[in-house]
């Protein structure tokens, strides 16, 4: 996964920020919706930092150079190049935690919660992202079903896929306590070549081999002038007054 953001800063931001769901919001606004308190903001695995526009008092938490030097090419710091299995931070002084798109990807997504809930301060709130299943209109199932096909995968491979299944009982290991799990539908436009391009590129694909990812870009490429869906599901936590965290393994 570092590879991948290493190759492609930036990729998850110009996909996303370019998808809107039936509200009019892109997924960062979305999220950005769930942050109340602002007194202090901490992005983990914030990649090249949209969030940071949205936010005050935002510290963005990455492990890949790439991705923060394009965050810092475009003016958006602090930022602090650190390992979601160790933050950089003091028990108990930040407010709210956001993990978008960052919590399928981390090495260890039991210990990035426990990691957050450490940090946070007694209150204080998670807010999560994460690729969903649904929902979906039938004209998605039936374009992602023939890039999965071509792509010779049974679904997208991401280095944690049970985190979404598991991700109740992984809170409540860390002692947060599950408050809002919602689901939306963002659509992606495609317009001409290079959008179905930027979708290909975009998936997260080791292993599989080039003759494939081409074959799944000409399939891309057939969508022109349609869009497809990008389900997402936004989860929020709160950190239980005096909750002590268990160890969950995964
Ligand atoms: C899919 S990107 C999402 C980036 C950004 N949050 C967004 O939505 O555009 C996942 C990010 O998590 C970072 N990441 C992966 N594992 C990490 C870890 N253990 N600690 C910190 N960041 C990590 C990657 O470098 C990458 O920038």
């Amino acid at each position: 996964m570092a590879t991948f953001h290493e190759r492609h800063p930036g990729i998850t931001e110009a996909l996303l920020s370019r998808s809107r769901n039936d509200a009019q919001d892109n997924p960062y606004e979305w999220a950005a919706r769930r942050v109340t308190n602002v007194e202090t903001v901490l992005d983990v695995g914030c990649g090249n930092a949209p969030m940071a526009p949205r936010l005050a008092n935002w510290v963005g938490l990455d492990l890949s150079e790439p991705e923060l030097d394009l965050a810092r090419s475009s003016g958006r710091t602090p930022l602090v190049c650190g390992h979601s299995d160790a933050l950089p931070m003091a028990d108990g002084s930040v407010s709210t935690v956001l993990a978008v798109m960052s919590l399928m990807v981390v090495d260890d997504p039991a210990r990035t919660l426990l990691e957050a809930a450490r940090v946070m301060r007694s209150g204080g709130v998670m807010v999560i992202v994460l690729p969903a299943h649904r929902p979906v209109k039938i004209g998605d199932v039936a374009r992602f079903g023939s890039l999965l096909a071509v792509l010779g995968r049974p679904m997208l491979p991401f280095p944690h896929p049970e985190v979404s299944q598991k991700l109740q009982e992984l809170l409540g290991g860390a002692g947060l306590e599950l408050t809002e799990d919602v689901r939306s539908r963002f659509e992606y436009s495609i317009a001409e070549d290079t959008d179905a391009d930027l979708l290909i590129e975009s998936l997260y694909l080791p292993g599989v081999p080039h003759r494939r990812v081409r074959a799944a870009r000409a399939v891309a490429r057939r969508w022109v002038g349609r869009s497809v869906g990008l389900p997402l599901r936004r989860v929020v936590a709160r950190k239980v007054d005096g909750s002590r965290a268990r160890r969950s393994r995964m």
